[in-house]
């Protein structure tokens, strides 16, 4: 029988600082971190953008640098994401392919430095195409699945050929986990991870991301033909057990907070390897009520972090990553 008040004091445990620590459950520390950063050309360039203060759109040589202070702060990977020149964006998003890219220049200059972390690079086309879609599409904005899938594949093929040590797709095409494997295999690839982004919702917490990428107004449409209903659990559950029956490695669940549920239901049913995706809007929305003297950043943003932890995520891309390194770090 368990005890009950008086004899037991739920408090009790909580009194003093050692205690807390003791029977804490959570802890978050550097390496459940992955820190994504968004390229652009030039050099010794930085661009700011204006949802997410706080976060630049950085040339390769200052990614380059970023990457050695993401080993010295204990990050263990970084997440590339390209902001592809007007001129170089098409409908079939050929430079996703082209093995000159930013994502597979900036792939080789993280690994020429020679810093122990980790390099994923993103699978989709929204980045590349004229119409903002992560994939191809007919006359009639109609998303292409196979035709996309095709091509995804070699996209992953040319990331890996630059080094990239994790491949995420981010499309949520139907069959390409599958396609990617078999053709990072066929290449030579046989150690390369693939993280799932898995149960991808169709979110109102991208906007900041598809400025910084500059997808922001060119999207025809949306994209709930392809990303899940946010009404959904149960059907995060089959694209989950579909992933990984496929071969991901590791699956993602996007965004983070509003979907701390599906997170834990992930862990528990399936206990994988399972990450969380804090998106650029939730960025944006912790740092409006900073900057308006409305919220503790440093704590809150602490805080955040520690649920996904709790909620049974391994770890989280954020775009607070460097801060709360160095916060855990201090
Ligand atoms: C592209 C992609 C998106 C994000 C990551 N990869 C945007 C989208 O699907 O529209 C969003 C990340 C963020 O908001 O921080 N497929």
């Amino acid at each position: 029988m368990t005890a009950r008040y008086p004899e037991l004091r739920l408090r009790r445990l909580r009194q003093t600082e050692w205690s807390r620590r003791l029977v804490r459950e959570t802890q978050l520390t550097p390496s459940d971190l992955i820190w994504p950063m968004f390229i652009c050309e030039g050099e010794n360039t930085r661009e700011p953008i204006a949802a997410m203060p706080g976060v630049e759109r950085l040339s390769i040589d200052l990614i380059a640098q970023a990457a050695t202070r993401a080993a010295e702060l204990g990050i263990p990977v970084i997440a590339l994401f390209p902001n592809t020149p007007e001129d170089k964006r098409s409908s079939d998003g050929a430079e996703a392919f082209n093995a000159g890219n930013l994502i597979c220049r900036a792939t080789a200059a993280i690994k020429a430095t020679g810093a122990p972390v980790g390099v994923l690079t993103d699978v989709a086309l929204d980045p590349y195409t004229s119409h903002g879609h992560d994939g191809l599409i007919d006359e009639h904005a109609n998303i292409l699945n196979d035709e996309t899938v095709a091509v995804l594949t070699k996209q992953a093929v040319v990331q890996a050929d630059a080094d990239a040590d994790i491949i995420a797709p981010s499309d949520m095409m139907d069959g390409r986990i599958g396609a990617i494997r078999a053709a990072l295999d066929a290449a030579g690839h046989k150690n390369v991870q693939i993280m799932s982004y898995a149960a991808k919702y169709a979110s109102a917490f991208y906007g900041p991301f598809r400025e910084a990428v500059g997808a922001m107004g060119r999207l025809k449409g949306d994209k709930r033909t392809y990303q899940m209903d946010p009404a959904n659990s149960n059907e995060a559950m089959r694209e989950i057990e579909q992933d990984l029956a496929e071969g991901a490695d590791s699956v993602m669940v996007k965004p983070g907070l509003p979907y701390l549920d599906v997170i834990a239901r992930t862990k528990d049913h399936f206990a994988v390897p399972t990450f969380a995706y804090q998106v650029s809007g939730e960025y944006a929305m912790v740092m409006a009520a900073v900057q308006n003297g409305w919220l503790d950043g440093e704590a809150a943003i602490l805080e955040s972090l520690l649920c996904f932890k709790r909620a049974g995520a391994d770890g989280v891309l954020t775009y607070f990553a460097p801060k709360v390194a160095e916060l855990l770090n201090s």
